[in-house]
């Protein structure tokens, strides 16, 4: 039950900071070489989506290829279509089966070659419209046809708007684990309508929440305690707070990518729960978690890590922990802590074969160290996969 204090604790703690435009619209600048981008966060923007795509339009004459898949289409297709027509922005549909398994090179070759056939040309703009498998697709594809094509991020799901269609990175899976091809491609635009996770199933919303939460642990204090203080607005998909809690997680992307946008050191530490999360879905052969639920895990074992190395304060790890627990349901976890480690030491991340952690120093504060003993992990994964059996 979501009751009026809360309501009204939450928009005492989102008012400040946040620069509105009008209600409830937000504007974050994410400032990339070679050129700056804004984040648009507003509900029922989707709908307006074809003007803003007009005013990026390299020409008169280009079209849009639309990369998306059959649910997103279903539920949102004809928002985005009439906004496009209304804006007269001639637009293709590039339908791709949904889900990671099909987050492949070959579907981006398939998806170039009907550009073609469609008369795509250098002027041409591909819009991600999905979750972060469409994004990572369409974000490829921009970056590889002819060369590079313009791109604009329309993220329907609660994690990439949060992370994923923020950065620039795009990528496909090998049957040797995920993402491993990939480019950086920053887009022109990216158009987030917080109204669309209205129809987004309660998993995949809660595992959104995860990388919220990371985001907070990250950088972010305020967003940490807003989401420890309201939970049942959040879970109830209260509009007003979800548009926050976007905001807030792209300013610290944003914030992190400016600095850092190649990963050669601060934007490592939004891995916050990876290290542990991808060992977690590469055990269990990507069936067992939702990326955003496996990054949940990894948050906790990074709390049990630091926490047994004396690098987490006691506190902040108790916080880590109640905060996932508190946006769970998660899956349990069965994987055997020594079958994890082994993952660990092959993870794409690894250098020198030692894991690299992202520990959490307070809320909002993190170091990345691979000076992690093998049996504080091993402790931490036995603790961690209890902690889940109860
Ligand atoms: N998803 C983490 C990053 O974009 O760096």
């Amino acid at each position: 039950m979501v009751t009026r204090a809360l309501r009204a604790r939450a928009a005492a703690i989102a008012a400040p900071g946040v620069r509105y435009h009008g209600s409830h619209v937000k504007r974050i600048l994410v400032r990339t070489k070679p050129r700056s981008y804004p984040v648009h966060i507003e509900c029922g923007l989707l709908a307006r989506a074809g003007e803003i795509v007009r005013g990026l339009l390299p020409n008169q004459r280009s079209q849009c290829f639309v990369v998306t898949a059959e649910p997103v289409r279903r539920n949102w297709g004809a928002v985005l279509a009439q906004s496009l027509e209304r804006s007269r922005v001639a637009h293709h549909w590039l339908e791709t089966a949904d889900g990671e398994s099909h987050k492949t090179l070959a579907a981006v070759e398939r998806m170039a070659a009907r550009m073609v056939e469609l008369g795509a040309d250098r002027g041409s703009v591909v819009i991600g419209f999905g979750g972060g498998v469409a994004g990572d697709m369409a974000g490829l594809l921009a970056s590889l046809y002819m060369r590079g094509v313009a791109l604009v991020q329309a993220p329907t799901t609660l994690l990439a708007q949060v992370d994923a269609a923020i950065g620039g990175k795009t990528g496909v899976n090998l049957k040797a684990g995920k993402n491993l091809l990939g480019t950086l491609h920053q887009p022109l635009a990216v158009i987030t309508d917080p109204a669309v996770l209205a129809t987004l199933p309660e998993r995949e919303f809660r595992a959104g929440l995860f990388e919220a939460i990371k985001c907070g642990v990250v950088r972010s204090p305020k967003l940490f305690a807003f989401l420890e203080a309201n939970r049942e607005l959040v879970l109830a998909r209260d509009m007003k707070a979800l548009a926050w809690v976007i905001a807030e997680c792209a300013k610290v992307k944003a914030d992190i990518v400016a600095k850092d946008v190649a990963e050669a050191g601060l934007r490592r530490t939004l891995n916050l729960g990876h290290t542990v999360g991808h060992a977690l879905e590469a055990e269990t052969r990507y069936k067992q978690f939702l990326h955003g639920e496996a990054v949940g895990w990894g948050m906790v074992a990074a709390a049990m890590i630091g926490a047994g190395t004396g690098k987490t304060p006691p506190d902040a790890a108790r916080r880590i922990i109640s905060a996932v627990l508190a946006y769970s349901p998660l899956p349990p976890v069965d994987a055997r802590p020594a079958a994890l480690l082994a993952r660990l030491r092959s993870d794409k991340k690894t250098r020198n074969g030692l894991p690299h952690f992202v520990l959490p120093r307070g809320i909002g504060r993190v170091e990345v160290t691979s000076a992690v003993s093998e049996e504080a992990i091993l402790q931490a994964l036995e603790r961690m996969r209890s902690l889940s059996r109860h």
